[in-house]
């Protein structure tokens, strides 16, 4: 590993962060190889690559499998394991499950869901040495909570509910904070109320870093693309013409000539 949590916290307001989803070794490898510094084995993988409904059946096993599969392609880029639905509940079994992302995953540092409320766990965590990532504002994982993937922080209450939470979770210890799905105006604030470094994603363009699904970036999925994704490259379509021609020169017995 080349990149370390001191060059990210380090970056905050001298550069902007650019940070991937990547949940396999062929794609890890590309990414890290155009030095983007930060890759998360997201929980997104349930819905990218397993074509679940939500994030909430993935498992630490799921997980493993995938971090393990990214540290293969990896030699520079700074690997985040998301932390699935239920593994991070009580403090011990944060513990244990995060401890398995780095010694099972290989991965360097892990990511959960929440603020004020896990400002405990993220503590008893970076305590044992484990580098933490927080990430606030819509939470996948409590999907069934918040009622739908929709924008939080709207009114004066939520959005200071937010603002704690940052400040919390870098009073715990975490060395970067997402934000999701807030108003641009309150990532901007709350990019200026910590000392570390927020990523953004569907959060405007005033956070320290952005973070994306690498799917939604290279068009990978052409039933769903979210609203805040840019697509760079359309690959669905691609790798269907690709395969249409493949197919046409079996059939017809130009293939291997
Ligand atoms: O799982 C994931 O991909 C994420 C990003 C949306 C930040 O948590």
């Amino acid at each position: 590993m080349s990149i370390t949590t001191t060059d990210i916290r380090s970056m905050k307001g001298q550069k902007k962060i650019t940070m991937v989803t990547a949940y396999d070794a062929l794609m890890a490898k590309i990414v890290d190889s155009v030095g983007i510094p930060l890759i998360l084995v997201g929980d997104s993988v349930g819905m990218t690559y397993m074509g679940l409904p939500t994030t909430v059946p993935v498992t630490m096993e799921h997980m493993l499998h995938h971090t393990r599969a990214v540290m293969q392609g990896v030699s520079n880029s700074l690997v985040v394991g998301d932390l699935p639905f239920m593994s991070y509940a009580t403090e011990e079994v944060a513990l244990m499950n995060a401890g398995r992302f780095l010694q099972e995953g290989g991965c360097h540092a892990v990511k959960l869901e929440g603020g004020q409320e896990v400002a405990g766990v993220v503590r008893r965590l970076v305590e044992a040495g484990i580098p933490v990532v927080g990430h606030i504002g819509l939470l996948p994982q409590s999907i069934n909570q918040q009622g739908g993937y929709r924008i939080q922080g709207k009114t004066a209450q939520q959005a200071q509910k937010l603002v704690d939470d940052a400040k919390a979770l870098e009073e715990s210890g975490a060395f970067t904070v997402v934000l999701e799905g807030i108003p641009g105006e309150l990532a901007a604030r709350i990019t200026g109320s910590v000392g570390i470094p927020t990523i953004g994603i569907a959060a405007g363009p005033d956070c320290d870093g952005q973070v994306q699904v690498i799917t939604d970036l290279l068009g990978m999925q052409e039933d769903f693309v979210p609203k805040h994704a840019k697509q760079y490259a359309k690959l669905a379509s691609v790798i269907r013409q690709s395969l249409t021609q493949y197919k046409a020169d079996v059939e017809e017995g130009r293939f291997g000539r």
